[in-house]
């Protein structure tokens, strides 16, 4: 990882020629050399703590997405539609101060253990660990200050893919209950064939669990253009992880079959999200994904009828969480006062399963001192 952020680093430097990554004033009208594409800072605002946030801006061909320090949060996310015009494809606020607030992860990077884990409680190496709980019973998304509510360390090393910002934070051994200092990076890289790509790392001193995902809430008519029942979607999974009242998986890998999780051909969301039980009621399911690992294999395919847009996401992880939306629920301001309001958008979280930690079935998460976890995943979009 580190031999190859030297090479970006040095082909930044043929390659795209020198931003001014100094001063936020100056950088706000910087740009990149090549005519349609390239990399801004800007300054947005500041922790409770007093500590400054920078907004990146990644621009390539028809694509520019918006990434800033706190939480290795996407804020922004502009593909054209069928008739060419750009638009913004995922929730989020105008501005720092609704990040900090009543979030619930938009945009953000999850870690150090995305999505649930029973009890808040694992044994690993025959010590007992007891996390933040911060859901009920259970422990979610890292626990109460998890990666998505930390200050991360922004640098550029954009190359000839295209303009790319790697996101670092160094998680140290306790934080959230989780043993092991934790050195994660992620990486955000806007293609000009309106790809991003997002490339993730961790090592650790000591065994420890690691999951992360990004948490972008999709909305491809546009976040303010009401539900996303009417997107069609495609999932490569023939089988998911059923799960408990308190969306716990039960350990048992079913079939989609016959159900309405059967998304193995492009099938409207809303078409069937009635028959689903549960409170507020939705999806919110762990799907198994034909396959990967190695080189990112296609997960989804998201279409909006309306726009025209697609989302492909292609992934090296074994899972995507598909969550519709379900607790939103009317209270919410987002960018431009609009209203977020139940399926409203849509996250498909590529990650490791939920409370792997519990079930010896499920591809472990655990990474230890010798190794080195690596997770892809791509959002690629096209019209129709
Ligand atoms: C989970 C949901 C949770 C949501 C939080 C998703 O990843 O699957 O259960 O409510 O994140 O916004």
């Amino acid at each position: 990882m580190q031999l190859r952020s030297t090479f970006m680093g040095v082909l930044a430097s043929f390659f795209w020629a020198p931003w001014s990554l100094g001063a936020a004033a100056e950088a706000q009208t910087s740009g990149g050399s090549k005519a349609d594409g390239g990399l801004q800072k800007m300054d947005f605002g500041k922790t409770p703590e007093g500590m400054p946030v920078e907004l990146y801006v990644l621009k390539n061909g028809r694509m520019t997405v918006k990434v800033m320090t706190y939480g290795a949060t996407i804020t922004e996310l502009h593909v054209p539609d069928r008739r060419g015009t750009p638009g913004d494809v995922v929730l989020g606020f105008d501005n720092l101060e609704g990040y900090l607030g009543n979030n619930p992860y938009f945009g953000a990077t999850i870690g150090r253990v995305a999505n649930r884990i029973a009890g808040g409680k694992f044994t690993l190496e025959g010590k007992g660990y007891a996390l933040a709980l911060n859901q009920g019973p259970n422990s979610l998304h890292g626990g109460r200050k998890g990666f998505d509510k930390v200050l991360w360390k922004a640098e550029e090393i954009s190359g000839p893919d295209g303009p790319a910002v790697k996101l670092t934070y160094l998680s140290r051994d306790g934080e959230e209950g989780y043993p092991g200092h934790l050195s994660a990076s992620v990486t955000f890289t806007v293609k000009d064939d309106d790809e991003l790509r997002i490339d993730d790392t961790a090592t650790t001193d000591k065994a420890t669990p690691v999951n992360l995902t990004n948490h972008s809430y999709f909305n491809l008519a546009g976040p303010a253009s009401g539900t996303i029942l009417d997107h069609e979607l495609m999932l490569a999974a023939d089988t998911y992880t059923p799960v408990d009242d308190t969306l716990i998986p039960t350990g048992e890998i079913a079939s989609v079959r016959e159900t309405p999780l059967d998304f193995t051909t492009p099938t409207r969301i809303g078409a069937r999200i009635d028959q689903l039980k549960g409170d507020p009621g939705g999806y919110d399911h762990n799907f198994v994904l034909r396959g990967g690992e190695e080189s990112p294999a296609l997960a989804a395919r998201l279409y909006d009828p309306k726009s025209g847009r697609v989302m492909e996401v292609f992934t090296t992880e074994p899972g995507v969480q598909f969550y519709s939306g379900n607790f939103l629920d009317g209270t919410l301001k987002g960018r431009g006062g609009v209203v977020y309001r139940k399926h409203q958008g849509l996250c498909l979280e590529a990650q490791h399963f939920p409370d792997s930690v519990h079930h010896a079935n499920f591809p472990s998460i655990i990474l230890r001192p010798s190794m080195t976890y690596t997770q892809t995943t791509i959002y690629r979009f096209s019209t129709r």
